[in-house]
């Protein structure tokens, strides 16, 4: 692992500050109005997604030094790292190998590979049980509907995935509690019978506070309706590292199937945390999904930098964050099924990159990951694009753009397209105010109410942002999608200098929550904390009273 590597100390970054500082007052479309060729030459094509990264605010030469970058930063060798099993989450001294999770066979990892190759065998079994009906409730009934209990990673992506393949949902519901606030565990349970629920307690550590609290009470709710402890063993099962406290729990071993802690939590969705996913979309589509990560993976350790799809996406993303200043990056999938996507990639990239030091612990003096947010195309027109277009903040952006539609209603879809690439292009274009003024006289305003209102119409454009692509959404091509995602977002890492895979920032406030709840928990201790945290204490005392 290169531990010392600052990005700003490498070779090309002095050139492509110099080249940041001249390309701010260029407009994108007079690259592509230049440049016949970009249109069709900034874009690559991996595992049945396209990347068009023509409207970001790079020329050639610009591409060629962040080549360059990756290259100085010896990307494909850290990449051969990842694939390989090598320590590259160093403060918990883990390789980090959801990658394997996907693989066809490693020569290399023949051991964590039969592991994995005999949880997926478990996997399938489980999920085709629960879908033929021969996995049968206390009372002999067939599971209808799962209760997938877990939060982080083990909720966000088997309830994007199950989500997103829709169209190819089965017979089972799929349902998804993961916050500690009762409503949501209360809210999911309300249309669902006992007898026929099945939960599984999705938590790789089987620690997390919120996954406890809800599978108690989901326990609560079985022996409620009539479930002895031996009845139980029918509607829990658990996915985790820790098969100790899953069975002190009251799920035995039978019903546990493992995870490792060479597979970090965001990054788990492969591995048996996605087996509610294989439930609700079966296990051929599950395969596919994992298949698309897989063509994915290869391509990230095949491809030269120059074609490489997730190098480009994560290189653009340090152009964006460190040269042109951006804090923030949208993604916006124009794709209802994808409506949980930006929640996904907040904690895939925000937990992973959200860090203040480098491998070796000394203080970054550059940015890292940026704030990720968005939610799906047409939703965000009517309300944050505003701020795309106008607003002083600039903020790159992903369009992720499935090309036909699972529902039939081609026509329809038409209209959901034709936002997509009309946004990208207001993105791109903007409008001066010469522009808008005309407009305005040829509605009817006179001279002078046209003259006042042309700034307020006035749109700068030259937003960067990428468009990402594939015929459909399909089991295979969200694999390769969130895989790519996955890809950039180590990538960047290795760039930035930062370790992906460890999470410590997010302890304290366990910690802490810890301690107050013991205060309230117990109106007559006093409360030491500070004088703000005090107050809202003894706010809260006060209006438990009756
Ligand atoms: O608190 C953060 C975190 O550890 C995430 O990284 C993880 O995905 C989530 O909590 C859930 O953890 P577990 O699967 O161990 O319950």
């Amino acid at each position: 692992m290169a531990s010392e590597l600052r990005l700003d100390q490498l070779p090309s970054y002095a050139k492509l500050r110099e080249l940041a500082d001249k390309l701010r007052k260029i407009a994108i479309i007079e690259f592509l109005t230049v440049d016949a060729a970009r249109a069709c030459d900034f874009t690559c094509s991996a595992a049945g997604l396209q990347l068009d990264y023509s409207k970001q605010l790079i020329d050639r030469n610009t591409r060629e030094t962040l080549w360059q970058l990756a290259a100085e930063a010896e990307l494909p060798a850290r990449i051969q790292d990842l694939l390989n099993g090598a320590e590259v989450n160093n403060t918990e001294r883990r390789p980090a190998l959801h990658t394997l999770l996907r693989a066809g066979g490693n020569g290399a990892l023949a051991d964590k590979y039969r592991e994995v190759v005999a949880t997926r065998e478990a996997m399938r079994v489980s999920a085709e049980k629960l879908i033929s009906g021969q996995h049968r409730g206390f009372t002999d009934a067939a599971i209808t509907d799962v209760v997938n209990i877990g939060i982080g990673g083990s909720d966000l992506g088997p309830r994007l995935v199950t989500e997103a393949l829709r169209p190819y949902q089965n017979s089972i519901a799929c349902h998804y509690v993961a916050n500690v606030d009762p409503a949501d565990l209360q809210d999911t349970l309300l249309d669902l019978v006992p007898e026929t629920t099945l939960f599984i307690v999705c938590s790789k550590s089987f620690r997390t506070e919120e996954t406890l609290t809800n599978s108690l009470v989901a326990r609560d709710w079985m022996r409620a309706a009539g479930a002895s402890d031996s009845d139980l063993r029918r509607h829990f099962l658990a996915i985790t590292t820790n098969l100790e406290a899953a069975t002190e729990f009251g799920i035995p071993r039978e019903n546990c199937l493992p995870m490792w802690d060479w597979v970090g939590g965001r990054y788990s969705v492969w591995s048996a945390i996605g087996l509610s996913c294989a439930i609700a979309v079966g296990w051929d589509n599950f395969q596919q999904f994992l298949a698309g990560a897989g063509a994915m993976d290869r391509h990230l350790a095949e491809a030269p930098i120059a074609s490489n799809m997730p190098i480009m996406l994560s290189l653009l993303e340090v152009w964006n964050r460190n040269l042109l200043g951006a804090g923030n990056h949208a993604v916006l999938p124009y794709d209802q099924s994808l409506v949980r996507l930006p929640d996904f990639l907040q904690q895939l990239t925000m937990e992973s990159n959200g860090k203040r030091v480098a491998l070796d612990g000394g203080a970054l003096d550059y940015p890292t990951g940026p704030v990720l947010w968005g939610s799906a195309g047409t939703m965000g027109q009517h309300s944050f694009h505003q701020l795309l277009h106008q607003g002083t903040e600039l903020c790159p952006a992903d369009f992720v753009l499935p090309l036909t539609t699972h529902t039939g209603m081609h026509k329809q879809h038409r209209r959901l397209v034709a936002n997509c690439l009309a946004q990208s292009r207001a993105l791109l274009l903007g409008r001066t105010e010469a522009m808008a003024k005309r407009s305005l006289l040829s509605r009817g305003y006179d001279e002078e109410r046209a003259t006042a209102l042309a700034p307020h119409l006035a749109m700068p454009g030259n937003r960067p942002h990428n468009v990402i692509s594939m015929q459909s959404l399909t089991p295979a091509t969200l694999g390769a999608l969130l895989a790519l995602y996955e890809h950039r977002t180590y990538c960047s890492s290795v760039l930035w200098g930062v370790n992906a895979f460890d999470q410590w920032g997010v302890e304290l406030g366990k910690e802490i929550g810890a301690q107050i709840l013991t205060l309230l928990e117990d109106a007559s201790r006093p409360s030491s904390m500070d004088p703000a945290t005090n107050r809202l204490i003894s706010e809260w005392r006060r209006a438990q009273a009756p």
